[in-house]
């Protein structure tokens, strides 16, 4: 094959893929785990360091807390990574 065209081709097929990669994540769903409630309990934590507050959330929903996680809750390790604050 002409290089040239060989050039232009793998061109294309870069642009492509980016374009793919770029559609990919401008469809992902938007976030839906629930943000950290606005309440007395939590709101002390929104001015913490993360990883500060999270030694307080097991206080109350560890399994003996005032509001234990579901069995179905996914992992636990690091809870405001998922759980926003804001
Ligand atoms: C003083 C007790 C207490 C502490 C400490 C606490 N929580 Fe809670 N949390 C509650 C209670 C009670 C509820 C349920 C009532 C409500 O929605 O406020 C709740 C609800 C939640 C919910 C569910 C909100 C919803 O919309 O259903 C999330 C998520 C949550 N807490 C995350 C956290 C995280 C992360 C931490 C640690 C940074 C934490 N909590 C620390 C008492 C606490
Ligand atoms: C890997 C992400 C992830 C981590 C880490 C995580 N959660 Fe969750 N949590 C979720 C999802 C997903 C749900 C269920 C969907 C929803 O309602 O947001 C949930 C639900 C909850 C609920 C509501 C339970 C209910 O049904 O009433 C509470 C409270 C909660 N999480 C607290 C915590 C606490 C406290 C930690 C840290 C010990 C934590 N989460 C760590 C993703 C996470």
């Amino acid at each position: 094959m002409d290089k040239k065209l060989k050039i232009i081709l793998f061109n294309i097929l870069f642009i492509a893929v980016c374009a793919g990669i770029f559609l990919f994540l401008w469809n992902a769903p938007p976030e839906t785990t629930r943000k950290i409630p606005h309440d007395e309990d939590h709101l002390r934590f929104v001015e913490m360091k993360k990883k500060a507050a999270e030694k307080f959330c097991g206080d109350c929903h560890g399994e003996k807390g005032v509001y234990p996680l579901p069995e179905t809750h996914p992992p636990k390790y690091r809870c405001l990574f998922c759980h926003k604050r804001k």
